[in-house]
């Protein structure tokens, strides 16, 4: 990686590309009714002039670490808030979740001695699909919550009203949080630095390189664990991912990249696709089709192997290992019964997919006074149920993907957390779905590598 490399970002008078906008004439579930559509496209044209959040030498890195958790060289770790905040709150959960999700690496790789691909559901989480327009809390119906990227928490109707310029401020907050990933990353390569701090990519009696706007030029092993010298492991930092929801947002953070004349997504490393948004026929899909980005999506129970082999042929047209991640969120009742097949069907069709498990969104519930929330036996059961389903089809677990707090919260029931229902409120902190505490993402760090190591 020279300085050369880096991509230069395009002017705006170039964008979008023709081929990026047909998403535009097709249905677009979930997205925002801004109540002004001029004051939106402003917005959009301020976001489409703005630097680029990542660059595409680290997607296309992302990539190829993806394209070996699909082979079995590596596992997944992607884990994050299932809300992200923007603003303060949101750049100060940062070193949180940084470092739980390294010693949930350091578990899995510790154990199993393959190195975890460290993804933070981070620097763009802001938006959410919602199965109701409206929600009752305390008494009050209001338009619903769709993440801080649309609309506001508080139960407040002036609150919920969409803003568009909420765009500007998840822009700038993600690009405040990938600014600290740096530094924590800056601050785990002096560590590792002779006295003198400085650093050659290349090798002895090389001279100290500036950074080149890639990651990959601060540490060789960003994003996944890697051995130290004395065999044990550590953990060097984070891509980014989020659920490519609001087109309008994320159409405008689109770049292309000038050596390869690729489009990329470069408000994230990794967008995926809900499991509300994934219609074939959709906006989502379409849109994420076109991108050079590694893309996954999410897929829930009583999806068909044809519909789903339909999916892959989109997303997937070139069956190019590391190009598409799908995440199961099936439900502990359901994983062993329907994952087989549908890893069978993919497989038949000619996809290397990575295929990860996601043992929360299948396993909410509501309990008698209101509250969202999640055992732990039934996540843990679900991820249980992902390993014995891989194996009966004969293929390779290659990730997790938890929504964590990165901190001690009291959302999810059962080991590690509340015993009762009547202790959810001493930490009930979350802006969308329950989260695992720093407790139970490192137990389920533990059970993960358990089952890892058992093959
Ligand atoms: C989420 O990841 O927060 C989410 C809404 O997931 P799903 O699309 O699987 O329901
Ligand atoms: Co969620």
């Amino acid at each position: 990686m020279t300085l050369a490399d880096s991509p230069p970002t395009v002017a705006a008078a170039t964008l979008p590309p023709l081929a990026l906008t047909e998403w535009r004439n097709l249905p677009a579930e979930q997205q925002p009714r801004w109540p002004d559509a001029s004051r939106a496209a402003r917005v959009q044209d301020q976001l489409a002039l703005a630097p680029a959040l990542t660059a595409p030498a680290d997607v296309r890195r992302l990539a190829s670490g993806l394209a070996h958790a699909g082979a079995g060289r590596a596992f997944l770790l992607q884990a994050g808030d299932c809300a992200e905040p923007v603003g303060a709150a949101g750049l100060a959960a940062v070193r949180g979740k940084h470092r739980v999700i390294g010693r949930m690496a350091e578990i899995i790789s510790g154990r199993t001695r393959l190195p975890a691909i460290t993804v933070g559901r981070l620097a763009g989480q802001y938006a959410k699909p919602r199965s109701r327009p409206e929600e009752t809390v305390d008494g009050l119906t209001l338009p619903v919550y769709r993440g801080d990227l649309v609309n506001g928490h508080a139960a407040d109707p002036a609150a919920r009203v969409p803003d568009p310029r909420r765009m500007l401020t998840g822009y700038a907050t993600a690009r405040a949080v990938l600014n600290e990933l740096h530094l924590i990353a800056h601050e785990s390569a002096s560590a590792l630095l002779p006295p003198d701090g400085s650093y050659t990519t290349g090798g002895a009696g090389l001279p100290t390189r500036a950074w080149d706007g890639s990651l990959r030029s601060i540490l060789k092993d960003y994003g996944q664990t890697a051995t130290h010298r004395d065999g044990t492991w550590r953990h060097t930092g984070l891509w980014t991912s989020h659920e490519a929801l609001v087109l309008d947002y994320e159409q405008a953070l689109v770049r292309r990249d000038g050596h390869t004349g690729e489009d990329y997504l470069l408000s994230t490393h990794l967008p995926w696709i809900g499991e509300r948004t994934r219609r074939l026929d959709g906006a989502h899909v379409a849109f994420l089709a076109r991108l050079a980005n590694p893309v996954a999506c999410k897929i829930g129970p009583g999806t068909g192997p044809e519909a789903l082999t339909a999916l892959c042929a989109r997303l997937d047209p070139h069956r190019r290992p590391g190009r598409l991640t799908l995440i199961g969120r099936f439900g502990a009742g359901r994983v062993r019964a329907e994952l087989p097949a549908l890893v069978e069907a993919v497989r038949a069709a000619g996809h290397d997919v990575l295929w990860v498990c996601d043992p929360m969104h299948g396993n909410t519930v509501t309990t008698a006074t209101g509250v969202k929330t999640r055992h732990m036996s039934a996540v843990l059961d679900e991820i249980t149920g992902f390993f014995e389903a891989m194996h009966r089809a004969d293929a390779w677990p290659g990730g997790v993907h938890l929504e964590i707090a990165g901190g001690d919260v009291t959302e999810c029931l059962g080991t590690g957390g509340p015993a009762r229902e009547d202790g959810l409120g001493r930490a009930y902190r979350t802006l969308c779905d329950p989260r695992l505490n720093d407790d139970q993402a490192l137990l389920a760090a533990s059970a993960v590598s358990e089952l890892i190591a058992k093959g």
